[in-house]
């Protein structure tokens, strides 16, 4: 497996991979990789000849009072896993490279990046979608993995590729769970013993508007509330608990009625770690079996 640690050798290993015929396949992390993101590699595999990963704690995408400087970094160990889920090599680039000296251009995104995290990480997606340009830039043309879990994430850089003409098609692959249903997320390692057995009622609460909806529930501000319920009695607080158009990710009010497809997303605190997750009701199976 390779690391590259520049942007212009990562380029041109991209650049030479396509001269000889092979499809590339790229997966974007910011590191203290896990399951979840072996598997986003894994699926890189079938769709692509040459994967690659990239690890790099994004700065633009990090509000003034969050996690940046404790985000975890274990580049060794990224390298081990990345390579174990079988990419063939990873790029790791310093800040200084991706954001150049005097750098000021930003993507600045739309109504997408507008509801559920965008109205409580204000900036995010604009950093998001400014690194993963760059990060598809440097690339080339490529099939690019996303994660189900950041499904907001996923819908904007869906939209920004569209948008940009970018020579990307982005994938989205199921959420990977705890046999308990968390999602697998690099933040569960910020919770105590406590917070994290206390986290199970976020997959229960999703669980729980998705039976509703089976049920024939539509009523957004049922399904909203059926969730909200069930983790309010854990959370030390909750950004949102939301019911959302799936592919525009509008909100909708709590008199709306969900159609045949729903997202219902949610982000809340816990301890130390702020979690989000999230279900497409009517299309996902619910988080716990059973
Ligand atoms: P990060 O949080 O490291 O996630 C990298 C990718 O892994 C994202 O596409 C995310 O949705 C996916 N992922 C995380 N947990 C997952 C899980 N349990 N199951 C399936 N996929 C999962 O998301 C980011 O980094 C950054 O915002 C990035 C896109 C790299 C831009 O900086």
């Amino acid at each position: 497996m390779e690391l590259w640690r520049t942007p212009d050798a990562f380029r041109r290993a991209c650049d030479e991979a396509r001269r000889r015929g092979a499809r590339v396949g790229l997966v974007p992390t910011m590191g203290a990789l896990h399951r979840g993101h072996q598997t986003l590699v894994t699926e890189a595999r079938k769709r692509a000849d040459f994967v690659v990963a990239t690890v790099f704690v994004n700065p633009t995408q990090f509000g003034p009072n969050e996690d940046l400087a404790r985000y975890p970094r274990d580049l060794d160990g990224d390298a081990k896993k990345s390579d174990e889920a079988g990419a063939d090599g990873v790029f790791a680039p310093s800040p200084e490279d991706m954001y150049p000296p005097g750098d000021e251009t930003r993507v600045r995104v739309g109504r997408t990046a507008e509801g559920l995290c965008g109205v409580h990480r204000p900036g995010h997606f604009e950093g998001v979608a400014t690194v993963v340009a760059k990060l598809f830039a440097l690339t080339g043309p490529c099939v690019a993995l996303f994660g189900r879990k950041d499904y907001q994430q996923l819908k904007v850089i869906e939209r920004m590729a569209r948008d940009l003409l970018l020579p990307v098609e982005v994938v989205g692959v199921p959420t990977v769970r705890e046999p308990d249903g968390l999602a697998m997320s690099s933040r569960n390692r910020y919770l105590s013993a406590e917070d994290r057995d206390k986290a199970r009622r976020i997959p229960m609460a999703l669980t729980a508007a998705s039976r509703a909806f089976a049920s024939g529930e539509r009523g957004a501000g049922e399904l909203a509330r059926i969730a909200r319920e069930i983790v309010a009695e854990v959370a030390s607080s909750i950004d949102y608990v939301d019911v959302a158009d799936p592919d525009t990710v509008r909100v909708l009010g709590a008199g709306e009625r969900a159609g045949e497809r729903a997202l219902l997303a949610l982000a809340l605190r816990l301890g130390g770690a702020r979690l989000i997750d999230n279900v497409v009701l009517g299309e996902d199976p619910p988080p716990v079996a059973g």
